[in-house]
């Protein structure tokens, strides 16, 4: 049975990848600290099946600062881990950023720099790009980050290739553009919107809404990562996206039909470290991994009205 450590597994992406193992039949480790940038309640809550299976062992460890050789010797290494959102990642919470993002990559890598590794999956994020030079954006552009966050997360990239180069191990980073679907974290778009919404509160929107991003359905990520282990060139770096391009507002338009909700906007200020547009170019993602999304941009925002319906309650 092949075993696999899923770091940040309470998480958002690391509970999906960590049911989705447990169904193919893998071992799972997994890691989490609970951090406090929401709810751990959520997070324990995402892991309630994982705990029930056989296969699957929590360490409620902090990846910065605990001894790591208690970490098992693994097949596979997701590492999903991090404190994540940009508006946040500005002023004294930088050092939080410094030391889940960079710190403890860097400690990860060591851990299982001379392990039999066949994979070192890191999640990494479209916010390396910032406002890109040109969209759709293919991995080569030159990085130019927007936000503190973004910072430290091409920091843990070019952290994971250096050990790649160096010690030939067996790394790939994906760049995942915002991902959505039930379990989406609550300070993200579509969360905080299907709250509101249920609620029959006002929606904040930032900016004039009209900023668009490349959306990525949670299987969509999911599944790349288990390709990315099987599959991906040697400290391959993939864009994961090219699945939905919309506006804030045409989503919010999407959720109101969904939920039957009429939205109340309120605006603010578009807050400093968001990019206006996010766009994937996933040549390399379909010529590499294979893989091309097969969910819509409403099908996946059904799914995530009704997980948020079940954790809300509110109209029907
Ligand atoms: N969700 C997205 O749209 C998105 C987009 C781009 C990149 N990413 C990246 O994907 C990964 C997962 O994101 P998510 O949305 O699931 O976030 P999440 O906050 O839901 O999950 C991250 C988990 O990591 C844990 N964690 C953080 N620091 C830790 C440490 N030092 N030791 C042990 N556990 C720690 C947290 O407690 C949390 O449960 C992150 O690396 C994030 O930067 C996410």
């Amino acid at each position: 049975m092949a075993h696999a450590l899923v770091t940040g597994a309470a998480g958002f992406i690391g509970s999906t990848l960590t049911d989705r193992l447990l169904a193919d039949g893998v071992r799972v480790t997994g890691v989490d600290c609970f951090t406090d940038y929401y709810d751990p309640a959520l997070k324990r809550r995402n892991l309630e099946g994982a705990s029930r299976h056989p296969a699957f062992q929590l360490l409620p460890l902090d990846l910065a600062t605990a001894d790591l050789s208690a970490l098992p010797e693994v097949d596979v290494v997701f590492h999903q881990a991090a404190q994540p959102g940009v508006r946040a990642s500005w002023g004294r919470e930088f050092a939080t950023y410094t030391s889940h993002n960079v710190l403890a990559t860097q400690r990860l890598l060591e851990r299982y720099q001379k392990t039999a590794l066949e994979r070192f999956v890191y999640a990494s994020s479209s916010s390396i790009y910032g406002d890109a030079e040109s969209y759709p954006t293919s991995e080569s552009v030159l990085p130019r980050p927007f936000s503190p966050y973004g910072v430290t997360k091409l920091a843990g990239e070019h952290l994971v290739l250096l050990y790649g180069r160096n010690f030939g191990m067996p790394v790939t980073a994906l760049r995942y553009f915002t991902v959505y679907g039930p379990r989406q974290r609550p300070d993200m778009a579509f969360h905080r919107f299907c709250r509101a919404l249920l609620a029959g509160e006002p929606i904040t929107v930032y900016g004039d809404g009209k900023q668009s991003r490349d959306f990525t359905v949670i299987a969509d990520a999911v599944e790349a990562n288990v390709r990315a282990w099987k599959r991906a060139a040697p400290q391959g770096v993939y864009n994961i996206g090219g699945g939905s391009q919309v506006e804030v507002v045409e989503a919010i338009a999407l959720l109101e039909e969904r939920l039957g909700v009429k939205a109340q906007l309120k605006f603010e200020p578009r807050p400093p470290g968001d990019p206006m547009r996010t766009r994937a170019d996933a040549a390399r993602l379909q010529a590499d991994l294979g893989y091309a999304t097969t969910v819509s941009i409403g099908d996946g925002l059904a799914a995530e009205a009704e997980w948020a319906r079940s954790l809300y309650g509110g109209v029907r």
